[in-house]
């Protein structure tokens, strides 16, 4: 079912959103070679909960852990580990917060240290064909506009693998609500944009082929052929001519640029 919320809905909607930026951006400070995943998850946790909030994806359908953290060929949906992260590693980071009744889900891709070019590259467009979708959630539009404009800027343009298994999907007074937002698709399809509906974007991109699989864990999603995927999110409420993000990468752009440790891209 689709919900259309309110502006104090909408408001509600922002500090939770915002609360997953400002977590995100704790991890912007900390991040470098030699931390471990699974003390990251904990200091997610720990500074969700000290502002209010409660981690949106512990426990849901039993997933394990506060947040997601996928590393390289790892998709999305990765568990938080003891493995110690190094130079060059790609990793994602996504968080949920669930605060007084509404979620907030949005994601980050970080490069520790110095990337190849084409890693550099891979985050780039990703990152710039979430924006390209973000131009397309406006009242009057459909779901096919967003998922076409992604689909546009990664596949069509840098031959990028569009994974087809993951989709972007509604928000609010659940994790995942309808409709589900895919990051390929045709222009004009799909349901239409009302004002009032909350979309979570999240092209998912991979360097090689689109094809993924789910490790044994029931959870992890990796690219079938090895090679990197970057994931971005942003929360957006659908607007007559322009989206209003409610999420916020100011505050996590300022600490990566900060940290000598992270690669911020241009
Ligand atoms: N952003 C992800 C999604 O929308 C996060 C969900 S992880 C889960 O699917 F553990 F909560 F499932
Ligand atoms: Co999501």
């Amino acid at each position: 079912m689709v919900h259309i919320k309110n502006p104090q809905e909408i408001e509600l909607m922002r500090e939770s959103a915002q609360l997953v930026s400002k977590t995100l951006a704790e991890v912007a400070k900390i991040l470098k070679p030699g931390i471990t995943t699974l003390s990251l998850d904990k200091m997610i946790g720990d500074f969700i909960k000290d502002h209010g909030g409660a981690p949106s994806f512990l426990n849901y359908h039993g997933y394990p852990f506060n947040s997601c953290i996928s590393v390289n060929d790892v998709v999305v949906h990765g568990f938080p580990n003891g493995n110690e992260l190094k130079v060059g590693d790609i990793v994602s980071v996504d968080i949920g917060v669930y605060k007084n009744g509404f979620h907030g889900d949005h994601a980050y891709t970080f490069l520790i240290g110095k990337p190849t070019d084409d890693i550099l590259q891979l985050v780039k467009i990703t990152k710039e064909s979430l924006y390209k979708g973000i131009e397309k959630a406006i009242e009057g539009n459909r779901i096919g506009d967003i998922a076409f404009a992604i689909q546009e800027h990664t596949e069509k343009k840098h031959g990028y693998g569009v994974v087809r298994e993951l989709v972007g999907h509604g928000l609010g007074r659940q994790l995942h609500e309808d409709p589900q937002v895919p990051n390929y698709g045709k222009r004009g399809s799909g349901p239409k944009l009302k004002s009032g509906l909350v979309l979570a974007i999240e092209p998912m991109i991979n360097l090689g082929k689109k094809e993924v699989y789910t490790d044994k864990d029931g959870w992890t999603v990796r690219t079938a052929d090895g090679k990197p995927s970057v994931h971005f999110e942003h929360d957006v409420c659908i607007r007559k001519g322009k989206a209003d993000v409610l999420s916020d990468y100011a505050p996590i752009e300022a600490a990566e640029k900060n940290n000598e440790n992270l690669f911020a891209c241009p």
